[in-house]
């Protein structure tokens, strides 16, 4: 019964497996696709190791010089497939408003029949002459009461040991699922199906692309890509645009945020979330040293991507990552900014799209002040600094990035796999923006933090294909991971706010917050990085009741003697570069968000139209 033999595959049902729907899935989904074959994830070191044994010997693998860097290897993706899709990426749902005005929409009649049972359907045959990887995984910690389920059928081994890595994997998540459990399915295929005799590459893609979301049944169809959020699908697929859905109906939030604990030399833990768009800083503010003139005091790591938020019985906040590990930014990363993540990397890493040096260790650009004398780059040709100086050749591809466990994390919080999670004391939302938006500012009440978070733009990054350093609106830094209209998470959010202090609990204060500006020769004029930790305290003593600032137009922002300089040289003029607000430039940042509300009318809460009319009562009173 358990082995069932289709048409000459063998489905090779392990016998702890007695799911029927997740067996007979699988079965559709090897016929559809004619996998060659089929293999179960059992989560073990040892399927481990062979499977990176398995993608090294296939030439998508290098395995790294052990004494540098053990148990370590290096994929070079194809050129074409190093980072998020984002216009490739589709909400399917009956009516086109559910999706919303900022989300790739088409009918979900219309996309099955493209993807799965029209005559030229691309998952049909899509995976001949592969094998299809059954990956069970849980999203939070097995077994726990807030964790989610999904298994993942892919033909892509380094989909597989990657989401060993992301995520609780194998068999112990099929005995939680049990003979009946719920599971949100994934299906996954490179799009490079092999015929009879015919060789493999050593990154299989295609150049067309589908990630697509169907909310209503909790689906996920991934086609032509194997990088990243493209491919391991728990990640921005499930855990955001599938799980903020979820939220929606059950009363809670799935956040493209960081959460960090901090403790005071007093012995006092508070936790924030933040959320900031992809490649502007969660990894880095989520891994924080504090610097000099904070002795005493510790930051530690809960998650750095993503965080799924309940409401208590307490009515405060509790957050989880539903991670277990970290796809991070690779590039910028080094032992003087970001201390905590280089000693994540001594080993157990799987690093892709970064260069090989000649010793068998991996570089990228800002790892160290000296390039080494020679490099392959991430397209695995000779580089050195006299070729990147001639033709600008990068010897890491900007959205290189690593693979990690959390435990190999030296900040690791003791609380980041509690079932309950950690209570929020303050909400974080920050972009990369070169001018405008001040250092940080904290709303006045929930309403105005909502707004901020709303209205937040942020420059384009390397994460996601397309043009590089445009300023966007990127509200809530979840404009690329919504599951449904916007709007109707602006509402989402609000409802929860209101609820929340109709219990009578304390709601998280909202701040916002900007490392980037610019100063007149272009270079960033706030140190970052640890140095954030001076505007994080002035945060928690905010939170505090305590703590001084100044109340302008849209919040309240520190004066320079509001915050510890203590052991930083940042004189009163650099701080005035890095916070000023510019009438002009907020008449023009205004202008963008009445744009932004403009395209999101349609259910539009009325409380955001209402704030922005009382921010600009406050700047004409100026
Ligand atoms: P995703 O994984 O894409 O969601 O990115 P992330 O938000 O985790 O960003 P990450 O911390 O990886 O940082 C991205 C880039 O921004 C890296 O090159 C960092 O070195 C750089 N960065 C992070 N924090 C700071 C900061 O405080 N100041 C400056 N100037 N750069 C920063
Ligand atoms: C992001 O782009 O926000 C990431 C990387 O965290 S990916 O997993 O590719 O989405
Ligand atoms: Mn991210």
């Amino acid at each position: 019964m358990n082995q069932p033999v289709m048409e000459g595959l063998r489905l090779n049902v392990p016998a702890y497996v007695k799911h029927q729907r997740l067996i007979a899935w699988v079965a559709e989904i090897a016929a559809l696709t004619e996998a060659k074959d089929v293999y179960w994830c059992d989560g073990s070191q040892e399927e481990y190791d062979r499977l990176c044994q398995q993608l090294v010997d296939a030439g998508t693998f290098q395995k790294l010089n052990p004494a540098k860097r053990p148990n370590s290897y290096l994929a070079w993706s194809d050129p074409s497939d190093v980072a998020r899709v984002e216009d490739r990426t589709f909400i399917c749902t009956d009516r086109m408003e559910d999706a919303g005005p900022t989300n790739n929409w088409m009918a979900p009649k219309e996309m099955r029949q493209l993807l799965q049972t029209g005559d030229q359907a691309l998952f049909k045959g899509a995976m001949r002459g592969r094998t299809m990887y059954v990956v069970p995984f849980s999203m939070g910690p097995i077994g726990s009461p807030i964790a989610h389920i999904g298994v993942e059928l892919s033909d892509s081994p380094y989909v597989a040991v990657n989401m060993r890595i992301m995520t609780r994997m194998g068999r112990a998540v099929l005995n939680v699922l049990g003979d009946n459990g719920e599971f949100v399915p994934c299906v996954h295929t490179v799009g490079a199906p092999l015929v009879a005799g015919q060789a493999d590459v050593k990154w299989p893609c295609n150049k067309t692309k589908y990630i697509v979301h169907y909310p209503a049944s909790r689906e996920i169809w991934s086609y032509g890509s194997g990088y990243g959020g493209n491919a391991l699908l728990g990640k921005k697929c499930f855990a955001l645009r599938i799980a903020s859905t979820m939220g929606r109906d059950q009363g809670w939030l799935a956040e493209h945020m960081l959460i960090l604990g901090v403790t005071s030399p007093e012995g006092k833990k508070h936790h924030v979330a933040a959320a900031f768009p992809s490649a502007c800083g969660k990894t880095n503010f989520a891994m924080l040293i504090p610097p000099q003139g904070f002795e005493g005091w510790k930051v530690t790591t809960i998650g750095d991507d993503i965080a799924w938020i309940k409401p208590g019985q307490d009515g405060r906040l509790y957050a989880i990552n539903p991670e277990a590990g970290y796809f991070g930014v690779a590039p910028g990363t080094n032992s003087l900014t970001n201390p905590n993540c280089m000693a994540s990397l001594n080993k157990d890493v799987i690093f892709t799209n970064v260069a090989l040096t000649d010793d068998g260790d991996v570089w990228w650009e800002g790892m160290t002040d000296t390039a080494p004398a020679h490099l392959m780059d991430w397209q695995g040709n000779d580089w050195t600094p006299a070729i990147a100086k001639e033709t600008g050749a990068k010897a890491a591809h900007p959205n290189a990035r690593f693979t990690v466990s959390a435990v190999n994390n030296p900040a690791l919080d003791a609380e980041w796999d509690n079932p309950a999670g950690v209570p929020i004391d303050a909400f974080i939302f920050g972009g990369r923006r070169s001018t405008t938006v001040p250092l940080v500012t904290e709303a006045r009440d929930w309403v105005e933090g909502v707004y901020m978070a709303a209205t937040m733009g942020s420059e384009t990054t390397a994460a996601a294909a397309g043009q590089q350093g445009v300023v966007r609106r990127d509200p809530f830094a979840m404009l690329p991971f919504m599951g449904y209209n916007m709007s109707d998470y602006f509402r989402h959010w609000l409802d929860l706010g209101a609820k929340l202090a109709q219990s009578g609990a304390k709601l998280p204060k909202i701040f916002c917050v900007n490392w980037f500006r610019k100063g007149a020769d272009g270079k960033f004029v706030w140190p970052g990085y640890g140095e954030n930790m001076r505007v994080l305290k002035w945060m928690l003593e905010r939170v505090e009741g305590q703590g001084r600032g100044e109340e302008h137009a849209f919040g309240t922002s520190p004066r320079y003697e509001d915050l510890n300089w203590q052991g930083l040289a940042f004189t009163p003029e650099q701080f005035h570069t890095v916070t000023h607000i510019s009438d002009s430039d907020w008449a023009a940042e205004l202008k963008l968000h009445d744009e932004l509300f403009t395209q999101l009318s349609h259910n539009l809460p009325g409380e955001l139209p209402a704030t922005k009319a009382k921010i600009e009562t406050r700047l004409a009173a100026k």
